[in-house]
């Protein structure tokens, strides 16, 4: 018999849980204005409100849990910041944090989401003509510059979270920067001059007239009010903030912040999975009651880990196993991401296995224990390769600390720490930003179509190092998107209209040229979202025959098409003899027993759909190359020239560009194959280098196709 599964159990417990039935639902509203009485920043609201009146820049710093991001758009809307029709806007570094937190927000407005307060992300957008509070990420904000660099719409922009420094909010400071000067200086010619300058900087495509860099040129008084910025951060050092702002005020708010006991381990952990393991039963079995918070590097850790959780407590006596699992990552479905939310029915004890997400953007409430084995996924950039890598590394001091006080939000906690704590002291005081450690040819295409020609001169909060910008100036010109006088060409200017990756832009472009627009759609779908196959260690031999039957002796993308097809060819023939609901219900089981990762198949047909849309606004021809799979491999080779390599005697591959010996991944249905030559997306370093989503290609195309690199090398 297998154990009750922690959805299955929440599902019966929660409709019975108090708060939860139809008919409390006044209940429920009391006990959230309760909880948002008590939040630390309460207390502030009406100097909070004053000090964003009287201030044009402000920064805010305070502790992790203090009410920052759900409460202070709620001031503001109720302060009168939306009167001139403007809107609040709020950024995350990420998605899972814009979507929860803007569901609490709307629950704690007492309004359905997407109506007074939505979300957007990438590919998804819950927000309405009604929406005055409105959660994004911050590189969706970076977009709506592209379309509208005034951001018109908002009369507040706040950049929350703004101490995790991620390469968007980096840019998006500056961006920010020049809007709010743009903005008041448009106010304050209205006031001197009568001028009607309809041009609004914008020349007559609707691109940037960039004769100043980027530097937004006054524009038509009436239509724009002055920006209210507001940079918030759990950081306490507000400074390098207050600085780049000139000397803007910073101001805190006291957190509220229990004792957290620190345990070190004695030895080095060699397998930081099982010593997770044993301190969460550790805890369970010896601790007093409170949640669990163990911090994981992704996905598939957290799905191990779950899995063994489960397995664990199979062998525990009965009246031990009240321990439900909660994994929260970024791409889990939300509505799997508000469970963690919930607080565990009595007797019960909560794990929530999470990313470095739980650190300081969503605060769960519960936690006494938290589980921190000082790892973090983080991505790095070689600038001398060329390769941008996610790699697991260590946690700074900084985000160590941040992790152990989630434990001592609601009361006195302990945090165990699954290293020694000399090894603490070793580690750096804080990150690195992600733009000094990050392939840049995706903001360096942005800001150009921004209208900011010289990146290099452009006032980053912090410079980005000068090879990483020339190097990615090199590969967008390899691309085709910046000419050789260092201009964005017409190819680059539709490339940056895509929510794409340059590389996975132009692939469309070109294969819009190749005729094979529709099966390119589908590749790109598919790579950009995480593991579409799953293959459970226990399984492994029966989810590699699974593949067997996808499998395109041609390579990974043209894999990765035959299992799109394969799915959408059973779910149209489903949908049109049962509901939209069954059909999907029998695909989740169609991907269940292919071995197929339904949420990621799920995410790619939203992206397919989304990014199809992208491409028929662009007007690009959308065909399919039928059977002519020679035809898609050879624009593979025209889209991916990039990231091309050459098998070696020992068979090992080099790289073609950077000269690194890699491995083609076991994943790979090239794994055994070995082609001579092939083209590659991705790069990964465990104990190897090793290229995934691999096809092969003839080295002969890469020199008819990408005569500009490849003719010269022979
Ligand atoms: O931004 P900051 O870390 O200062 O706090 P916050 O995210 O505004 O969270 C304030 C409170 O709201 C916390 O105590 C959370 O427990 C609660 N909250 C919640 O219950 N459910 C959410 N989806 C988000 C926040
Ligand atoms: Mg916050």
């Amino acid at each position: 018999m297998p154990s009750m599964s922690a959805n299955n159990f929440s599902r019966n417990s929660y409709h019975n849980h108090p708060n939860q039935t139809k008919g409390d639902f006044f209940a429920r509203k009391q006990k959230i204005e309760q909880q948002r009485k008590s939040l630390p920043i309460a207390a502030v609201e009406r100097r909070l409100v004053e000090e964003v009146r009287n201030n044009d820049t402000l920064i805010i710093v305070g502790e992790t849990g203090s009410g920052k991001t759900t409460q202070i758009p709620q001031y503001l809307f109720k302060g009168g910041f939306c009167r001139d029709g403007g809107i609040i806007g709020i950024t995350q570094p990420r998605r899972v944090a814009a979507i929860t937190v803007a569901k609490r927000v709307s629950e704690e407005c007492g309004v359905p989401l997407g109506q007074k307060v939505g979300y957007a992300i990438r590919f998804e957008d819950v927000t309405s003509g009604l929406t005055k509070i409105k959660y994004m990420t911050d590189g969706l904000l970076l977009r709506e510059a592209l379309l509208d660099p005034y951001l018109s719409k908002y009369s507040v922009i706040i950049v929350d979270e703004a101490h995790e420094r991620t390469i968007h909010t980096d840019v998006l400071l500056g961006l920010l920067k020049n809007v709010q000067k743009a903005r008041s200086k448009c106010i304050s010619e209205a006031v001197n001059t009568d001028h009607n300058n309809s041009n609004n900087g914008h020349a007559s495509d609707g691109r940037i007239d960039n004769q100043n860099n980027g530097i937004l040129k006054p524009c038509q008084a009436k239509k724009y009010n002055p920006l209210k910025l507001i940079i918030m951060s759990a950081s306490l050092d507000a400074r390098v903030f207050s600085e780049y702002f000139g000397g803007a005020r910073a101001v805190h708010v006291q957190g509220r912040q229990f004792p957290v006991d620190i345990f070190y381990t004695h030895k080095p952990e060699t397998d930081c999975i099982d010593a997770a393991l044993i301190t969460i039963f550790q805890i369970h079995l010896e601790e007093g009651p409170g949640d669990i918070l163990v911090f994981l590097t992704g996905q598939e850790e957290i799905e191990s880990v779950e899995r063994l959780i489960h397995e664990r407590l199979r062998q525990l006596p009965e009246c031990n196993r009240k321990l439900l699992t909660f994994p929260i990552y970024s791409s889990l479905p939300s509505e799997k991401q508000m469970k963690v939310f919930m607080p565990s029915p009595a007797g019960y004890r909560k794990v929530i296995l999470a990313t470095n997400i739980a650190e300081t953007s969503v605060t769960i409430p519960g936690i006494k224990y938290v589980v921190d084995p000082g790892l973090v996924k983080a991505r790095t950039y070689d600038p001398k390769m060329g390769v941008d890598s996610l790699i697991i590394v260590t946690t700074s001091k900084a985000q160590a600390l941040q992790r152990s006080g989630r434990a001592g939000r609601e009361g006195p906690g302990k945090c165990y720490r699954l290293y020694q704590e000399s090894f603490f002291e070793k580690l750096t005081d804080s990150t690195l930003p992600e733009i000094k450690r990050c392939d840049l040819s995706n903001v360096v295409l942005q800001l150009k179509a921004l209208g900011i020609d010289d990146v290099i001169n452009f006032d980053f909060i912090e410079k980005p190092d000068r090879t990483a910008i020339v190097n990615s100036l090199w590969s967008l010109y390899l691309l085709g998107a910046v000419t050789e006088e260092n201009k964005l060409s017409d190819v680059g200017y539709q490339m940056a209209k895509l929510p794409l990756d340059p590389v996975y832009s132009k692939a469309l472009i070109v294969a819009s040229q190749f005729g094979c627009l529709k099966e390119m759609l589908i590749c790109v779908a598919m790579l950009s979202v995480e593991s579409i196959f799953y293959a459970p260690r226990e399984k492994l031999e029966e989810s590699r025959n699974a593949l067997k039957s996808f499998a395109s002796p041609d390579g990974d993308h043209l894999t990765l098409v035959n299992v799109y097809r394969a799915a959408d060819e059973f779910f149209q023939k489903n949908n049109m003899v049962n509901s939209k609901e069954k059909a999907e219900k029998s695909l989740r089981k169609w991907c269940k027993d292919n071995y197929i990762n339904s949420r990621s198949l799920k995410h790619a047909r939203d992206i397919h759909s989304q990014i199809l849309r992208n491409v028929e606004q662009m007007g690009l021809r959308v065909t399919s190359c039928e059977d002519d799979m020679l035809l898609f491999c050879r624009c593979l080779a025209a889209a991916f020239f990039l990231k091309a390599a050459v098998k070696q005697p020992d068979g090992a591959y080099r790289v073609t560009l950077s000269g690194l010996i890699v491995q083609i991944h076991p994943s790979s249905v090239l794994f055994r194959a070995k082609p001579e030559c092939i083209i590659f997306n991705e790069l990964v370093h465990t104990n190897h280098s090793y290229v995934r989503n691999v096809s092969r290609i003839d080295y002969l195309w890469l020199v008819e196709l990408a005569p500009h690199l490849y003719a010269l090398q022979g």
